[in-house]
């Protein structure tokens, strides 16, 4: 285990940056390349733990995949290209990468055994085996590690409980090769990626409201794929500005899809200084260039409803951020922080508090008082990668920096994380 010793940053951080792909993008892309005919050539892929994971899953399943220069290509031959594994499928950290498989493997005549780290053992399936059993689809248990089959499956229609975009993508991918119509809805819009590449793929679908449909055995090209910088690893940086007294960052390439941009959306609601410009799509996906300057004077704000899917995985650094604004902060509706990498609502909590914060968790999220001064204390990323970084950043403001264990945990996201944290710092 790695520790790290981030230094108080009175100077502030400055620069010009981008950060690297999206991770939600990066898995989909190798998964639509794989199940598409032709070559997929992704540029800007994000090479981190978890997308690397995907890759090697999918090599597993006998697809080919190259990495030159900067891009990765993929030689899909469609679903019947897929060939069983000699090896048990590892997925290492990542929900998404095991979650959006299931929805593929579920639909191969052949069994697969999938599983991943200690956290992903412990992390809910049932919420995809369920909707999956109903397309035929065979599975041995609720948890990693499961072996799953299918064999002529089905189109299903079903109400996801939870807004969850892995629920609703692996429900999609089965349905692509599952005879008949699917309809899938979900209480709140979550991120929709995974309907913006069946779009960027030519596959034809129905969108009502929060229903998807789509009929199942239509046949994908490969197509070319460029993936924006991920907001989510932005979102530290774009914090660090915020709350770091003589900041002013600007980060290029920065995907704003609205589902996605809740971080955004309540940072200016706090009062934080933020603009954004340079707005333009690609592959069907908006980005542009965030500017980000320290902020003296954040107001408290309550977090809650639609808003939580846009912003489920910046809760850890929006909580950071909330000890630096004038009142209490409420976060709520957000129970799905359960069951993520960590229990993020007590592990954001135990941390934060540890540096002197005012945070009590709560049954669904969380409440913080601030304005607090943070002090140095030794924490942990409790081996998650969104912990990890929102310690580092809360060292740049706390009186002696801070200690943090377990810190290689970014690499999951964000590989390049502490190089880059440095470079600003300078
Ligand atoms: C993801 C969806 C979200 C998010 C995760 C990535 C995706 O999870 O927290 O980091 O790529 O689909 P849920 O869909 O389970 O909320």
């Amino acid at each position: 285990m790695t520790t790290r010793k981030i230094t108080n940053s009175s100077q502030g951080i400055h620069g010009t940056i981008s950060v690297p792909g999206d991770k939600s993008i990066s898995h989909r892309a190798l998964m639509f390349g794989a199940i598409a005919h032709g070559e997929t050539v992704i540029h800007g892929f994000l090479k981190s733990e978890d997308c690397i994971n995907t890759m090697k899953c999918l090599q597993q399943l006998h697809v080919k995949i190259e990495e030159k220069d900067d891009v990765v290509i993929v030689y899909g031959k469609g679903f019947e290209g897929l060939e069983k594994p000699e090896r048990t499928l590892y997925v290492g950290n990542s929900g998404t990468t095991i979650r959006l498989l299931l929805g593929i493997l579920g639909t191969l005549p052949f069994e697969t055994v999938i599983t991943g780290d200690d956290s992903i053992k412990k992390r809910p399936m049932d919420r995809v085996v369920k909707p999956l059993s109903k397309t035929g689809a065979l599975f041995s248990a609720n948890k990693a590690p499961i072996v799953v089959s299918g064999t002529n499956t089905k189109g299903i229609t079903y109400d996801s409980p939870i807004a969850s975009a892995q629920v609703k993508s692996s429900i999609l991918l089965a349905a692509l090769n599952s005879v008949g119509t699917t309809n899938v809805s979900e209480p709140k819009p979550s991120r929709d990626h995974t309907e913006r590449m069946l779009s960027h793929f030519n596959v034809s679908y129905q969108k009502k409201e929060n229903m998807i449909s789509l009929i199942g055995k239509q046949k994908l090209t490969g197509r070319e794929i460029n993936v924006p910088g991920d907001i989510s690893s932005a979102a530290f940086f774009i914090a660090a500005a915020i709350i770091t007294p003589n900041s002013s960052l600007e980060i290029h390439n920065v995907g704003l899809n609205e589902t996605r941009t809740g971080i955004i959306d309540i940072l200016l609601k706090m009062g934080a200084n933020i603009t954004i410009s340079n707005h333009s799509k690609m592959n069907g996906e908006e980005v542009g260039t965030i500017h980000a300057e320290y902020s003296p004077n954040l107001n408290s704000v309550e977090i809650c409803g639609e808003t939580i899917p846009r912003l489920i995985d910046e809760i850890p650094i929006l909580a950071l951020v909330a000890t630096q604004a004038n009142g209490m902060t409420v976060i709520k509706d957000a129970s799905e922080l359960k069951v993520k990498e960590t229990n993020r609502i007590t592990a954001v909590a135990d941390e934060l508090t540890k540096c002197g914060a005012k945070i009590e968790p709560t049954n669904d999220g969380m409440t913080i008082v601030g304005k607090s001064t943070l002090q140095h204390a030794n924490v942990t990323s409790h081996g998650d990668h969104r912990i990890g970084m929102m310690l580092a950043i809360a060292g740049l403001i706390a009186d002696g920096g801070m200690t943090i264990e377990d810190a290689e945990a970014v690499s999951v996201s964000y590989p390049h994380f502490f190089e880059e944290l440095n470079n600003i710092m300078a």
